[in-house]
């Protein structure tokens, strides 16, 4: 390839082998290099010329807080409204509650069949947030948290959520079984039928084109994984034992997408601190030149990691 020309990722190797012409200056190859140096100059020259190739890496993976409930000075009414959360209500309420009750719904499954283009996705690139599908399977349930809302606020709390929601979700009453006691009440809640123009679907055996949609998706209320490891979090936090095997699969996928890039950029690094351990520039440059070559074909990283795996 010339040096003017883009590779398949659309970049110019020109302009990264003279950011490397730059960071091999600060290097005297006769004398071994400081191992701190060497892992500074590791870390900048990856960032410079081999971060893009991993866009959806990203090394934080923030860890889940079940909201904690607040004592509220409104007491309770038979005017209140319940709200059942079964996707970010479920760790994260951002409305005024006076009181809250894990249990589940019947007759429904959780699944992540509904494109999200305004929370954690965008119209180009739509991630994926959960739904309600109906189940014909007589056991099935939904774990999910009611929200007690007083009557005073109950107005103002459905207009935000019917807003905040407007992508395709419908208002719906249910049956919601208190996890705890048994007991029973209506709760409202948000479903998107497959008659919205988000919805997505999905097959229920090969759930690899959703993990693969999470975990490339960004959108204004975050990385859709966070959204995905929130929920699964939550889930085994308020309902310990009980298995949505759904999530925990789809958490599973996008989990090793993320180990498969952190194997690859490691890999990557330990190749560029090799470059920097040859014997003199030129070496160092020729390495350089052949790394970002290799690296410019977009088979040479999904080989290395069949590789890699193959090796383990
Ligand atoms: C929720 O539980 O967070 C939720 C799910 C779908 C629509 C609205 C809220």
């Amino acid at each position: 390839m010339s040096q003017k020309e883009s590779n398949e990722f659309g970049q110019n190797n020109s302009d990264y082998i003279q950011k490397f012409q730059n960071i091999v200056l600060q290097i005297n190859f006769s004398t071994s290099t400081n191992p701190s140096t060497l892992e500074t100059l590791t870390e900048e020259l990856f960032s410079e010329c081999f971060q893009s190739l991993f866009p959806n890496y990203n090394k934080t993976c923030p860890k889940c807080c079940v909201s904690k409930l607040q004592a509220s000075p409104i007491p309770p009414t038979d005017e209140d409204l319940w709200i059942f959360g079964y996707g970010s209500l479920v760790w994260k309420a951002d409305f005024p509650y006076i009181d809250r009750k894990q249990g589940y719904i019947e007759g429904y499954q959780r699944r992540f069949f509904q494109h999200s283009i305004d929370h954690r996705g965008t119209p180009e690139k739509p991630g994926r947030v959960v739904t309600l599908i109906p189940s014909s399977d007589p056991e099935a349930k939904v774990y999910g948290v009611a929200y007690r809302i007083a009557k005073e606020q109950k107005n103002e709390v459905l207009a935000h959520l019917d807003y905040r929601e407007k992508n395709g979700y419908e208002r719906n009453t249910l049956n919601f079984t208190e996890f705890d006691s048994g007991n029973s009440i209506d709760v409202v809640m948000y479903i998107a039928t497959n008659q919205n123009d988000s919805f997505a679907g999905g097959s229920e055996d090969n759930l690899e084109p959703i993990a693969e949609q999470i975990y490339e998706t960004t959108g204004p209320s975050g990385q859709n994984r966070e959204y995905l490891y929130f929920l699964a979090d939550a889930m085994r936090e308020l309902f310990p034992g009980v298995v949505d095997e759904h999530l925990f699969k789809l958490e599973e996928l996008v989990k090793q997408y993320e180990r498969r890039d952190q194997i690859l950029v490691d890999v990557i690094k330990s190749k560029i601190c090799n470059i920097f351990n040859s014997s003199n520039a030129d070496e160092a440059v020729d390495k350089f030149k052949c790394l970002l070559d290799d690296c410019s074909q977009k088979s040479y990283l999904t080989e290395l990691y069949n590789n890699i795996k193959c090796d383990r």
